[in-house]
């Protein structure tokens, strides 16, 4: 079902839709052009088919942007709502509110989509479509070094309440969005790191502060670390 029509200045139309079981192979076959692109192979665990099965045909939350009925973009969530699944336990979401949990699994532009704003727009309309319903949470995660979607959680309230490796040995920071939470620390105190500093990162994490923004420096980035 389409959510939105987008239209860019070359006049292609863009249509940002739910996904269903009838996408799966176009699904699969975006996540196959994306890592055969990926410039950082950690950057991105490839799930396997039956995993996306069973999330896009028991969720609806997943959504896709089309261009002419191609797929060029999607953003898979889950709803982990069993408890041992759930990784919003080791972000200290209370116990009542686990089955208000959302996943955010992968995020995927097609290659020659990027760039475009795209990113933006799907994590844009599927958190707007998340809050729309009974669930408070999201939990994602993301590599440090991947700076459009650090960027992107960072600007749509995600606080970095973890960096650990998972997955086996992929690095990841874990990311959480509570859509009740008063996310302006302005008056808090600021610790800024750049971001390949993971260790004082894990220190500062590990004392309880979160990352709750990102700047740009002249040879990369750094984040901004804030009291809770
Ligand atoms: C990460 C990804 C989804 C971003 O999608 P995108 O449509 O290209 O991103 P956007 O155009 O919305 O850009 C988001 C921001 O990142 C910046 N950006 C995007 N690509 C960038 C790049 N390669 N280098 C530096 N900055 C970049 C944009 O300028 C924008 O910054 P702004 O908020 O200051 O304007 C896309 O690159 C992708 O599919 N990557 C492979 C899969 C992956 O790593 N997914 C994320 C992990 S699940």
């Amino acid at each position: 079902m389409p959510i939105a029509r987008i239209m860019d200045n070359s006049d292609i139309e863009y249509v940002i839709r739910t996904l269903s079981k009838e996408d799966l192979d176009d699904v699969m076959a975006l996540h196959d052009v994306m890592l055969e692109a990926l410039e950082e192979p950690s950057f991105f665990r490839k799930p396997s088919r039956e995993f996306i099965e069973k999330i896009i045909s028991e969720a609806e939350m997943s959504i896709g942007i089309t261009v002419e009925e191609k797929l060029v973009a999607c953003r898979i969530t889950s709803i982990p709502g069993d408890i041992t699944n759930n990784r919003g336990i080791e972000l200290g979401i209370p116990v009542e509110d686990l089955k208000k949990t959302a996943h955010f699994e992968g995020t995927i532009i097609h290659p020659e989509y990027r760039k475009l704003g795209l990113g933006k727009k799907i994590i844009k309309a599927n958190i707007a479509m998340i809050d729309n319903t009974d669930l408070r949470h999201i939990v994602a995660t993301c590599h440090p070094d991947n700076y459009p979607i650090v960027k992107t959680f960072l600007d749509n309230d995600f606080v970095i309440k973890k960096l650990k490796k998972t997955y086996g040995n992929m690095l990841r920071f874990f990311m959480h969005r509570n859509r009740d939470a008063n996310n302006t620390k302005e008056d808090n105190e600021k610790t800024i790191v750049d971001h390949i500093d993971y260790e004082t990162q894990m220190k500062l994490l590990d004392d309880g502060l979160v990352g709750v923004g990102i700047e740009k420096t002249d040879n990369g980035y750094s984040i901004i670390y804030s009291e809770k």
